[in-house]
């Protein structure tokens, strides 16, 4: 239940590992789209997969609720939980999918929760299938997903860990046997209760916001005192018990979960009466950090009132169109509200953006993007912008001032070239300033953060 990114790749994952899937969905314009063959989001492999599946007959879509409930051994929950503006999760999608479960449903039927929700969820859907439908016989499961946009696919058929959460042997063992081929493939499978395999998805997103926070702290400290935050976070990566990953300092995280899930947690605890000032201080730093690059940029730039921006990059990141909370969009309308003209380019995500923010002049690529900006700033890492045509760039701006964002270049080269370059937790540097004496043999700490 549920076609959306969620919904649309776990059920042609699912399929694809041989299962039948039916992807049912309210939205029958969708429906008809996924009929017709085309997929409404930019994922990559994922339209090969869906028509793969389709050919073959395994993976169909319907709109047609009360037949994909009836036909059905296995019910997952695919639909939106999107935040309330006081942090809390909105369950109503969640709540109305229980409630025509439990009127559609006829025989033993298992329920799988695979939206993020917070603990407790699999309680409330089996209340309400209840109350729907008194003498039900079916089964509540948690089966969150790890799936990262832009790689969903991978992660879904290369996961490291399959988290289930069952309250009875029977409904553990059938959604154990859906994903046969990654069990024979010795994925860890983690069996638990309902309650804590909703906790590991919340949980495991706040330590990696969390990641994320702490290293655009640390860069904020090395900035104030000369270290190069690349160089920390490799020299912290290389302990095992810290690891390399998400530790690469930025304009902060942003996209569909990081956000919502830390907000939805803090939400959680408080409604326990729980004290959690480290999970609320995650979500505190993260708009900062965010609020930090609009002061960068004005550090260099002085009084945005009339000036022109360049702005590379408008995703939250590479690989995706999906501009939810994106850095760029606080910088688009820091800018706009200011009195400045923002130039953009994106090699996915300018419709969306340009329909949030009409204001945006859209670019056909990076060097009309940058035509007479008076600063060139980068948002997004597509890999694009690491071979771009940099002395081109400077020789369009009507000034060399350049703010990464992402730690994409190198602050020498940068410099080397004639740019005022400015970037996250390094030492900026201008036109002229001469390589550091001990550069020949620092080689290493100049590699750029170790993101895998
Ligand atoms: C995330 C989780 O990774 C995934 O397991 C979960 O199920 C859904 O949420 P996603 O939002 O697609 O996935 O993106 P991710 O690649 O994790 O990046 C999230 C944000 O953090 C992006 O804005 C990214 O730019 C930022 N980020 C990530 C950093 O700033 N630094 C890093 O080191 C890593």
């Amino acid at each position: 239940m549920g076609t959306g990114y969620v919904g649309l790749v776990s059920g042609a994952c699912l399929a694809d590992f041989g299962n039948v899937v039916v992807g049912v969905d309210i939205n029958e314009q969708r429906v008809d789209l996924l009929r017709s063959g085309k997929v409404p989001i930019y994922e990559p492999g994922l339209e090969e997969l869906v028509t793969r599946n389709r050919d073959r007959g395994r993976l169909n879509f319907s709109a047609d609720v009360a037949f994909a409930i009836k036909s059905s051994e296995i019910v997952f929950i695919c639909v939106g939980t999107p935040s309330q503006p006081s942090g809390e999760v909105d369950m109503s999608f969640v709540h109305s999918a229980a409630r025509t479960i439990g009127q559609y449903m006829e025989d033993y039927k298992i329920v799988v929760n695979k939206s993020t929700v917070p603990v407790g969820t699999g309680d409330e859907v089996e209340q309400i299938i209840r109350q729907v439908r008194p003498d039900a016989d079916f089964d509540v499961v948690s089966n969150p997903e790890f799936l990262r946009e832009g790689s969903a696919i991978d992660d879904f058929m290369h996961p490291d860990r399959v988290v289930i959460g069952a309250g009875s042997q029977r409904a553990m063992e059938a959604v154990i046997d859906i994903y046969r081929p990654l069990y024979q493939a010795d994925v860890p499978m983690v069996l638990t209760g309902i309650e804590s395999a909703e906790m590991i998805k919340y949980a495991s997103n706040a330590l990696l916001a969390a990641k994320i926070s702490f290293i655009n702290e640390i860069a904020s400290v090395c900035e104030a005192y000369g270290a190069d935050v690349t160089a920390v976070a490799r020299g912290m990566g290389l302990d095992e018990r810290i690891g390399p990953r998400n530790l690469s300092a930025g304009a902060g995280y942003g996209g569909s979960c990081f956000p919502k899930d830390v907000q939805g947690l803090a939400a959680t605890a408080r409604r326990g009466d729980v004290e959690a000032p480290l999970i609320q201080a995650i979500d505190t730093s993260n708009v900062r950090q965010r609020r930090r690059m609009v002061d960068k940029l004005q550090a260099m730039v002085g009084d945005f009132d009339g000036k022109t921006i360049c702005l590379l990059g408008l995703a939250f990141k590479p690989d995706t169109d999906d501009i939810r909370e994106a850095p760029a969009l606080e910088m688009i309308a820091a800018l706009v509200s200011a009195g400045a003209t923002v130039q953009a380019y994106d090699p996915a995500a300018m419709a969306h953006s340009q329909a949030e923010h009409p204001e945006l002049v859209c670019c056909d690529d990076p060097y009309t993007a940058a035509q007479d900006a008076d600063a060139v700033v980068l948002m997004t890492e597509w890999n694009e912008f690491r071979n771009m045509d940099l002395p081109r760039i400077l020789d369009r701006a009507a000034a060399p001032k350049f703010l990464d964002c992402r730690n994409i270049y190198d602050p020498q080269e940068m410099a080397a070239l004639g740019f005022e370059y400015v970037s996250i937790g390094r030492v900026s540097r201008r036109p002229g300033d001469g390589l550091e004496e001990n550069s020949s043999w620092m080689v290493p700490g100049r590699f750029s953060p170790i993101r895998t």
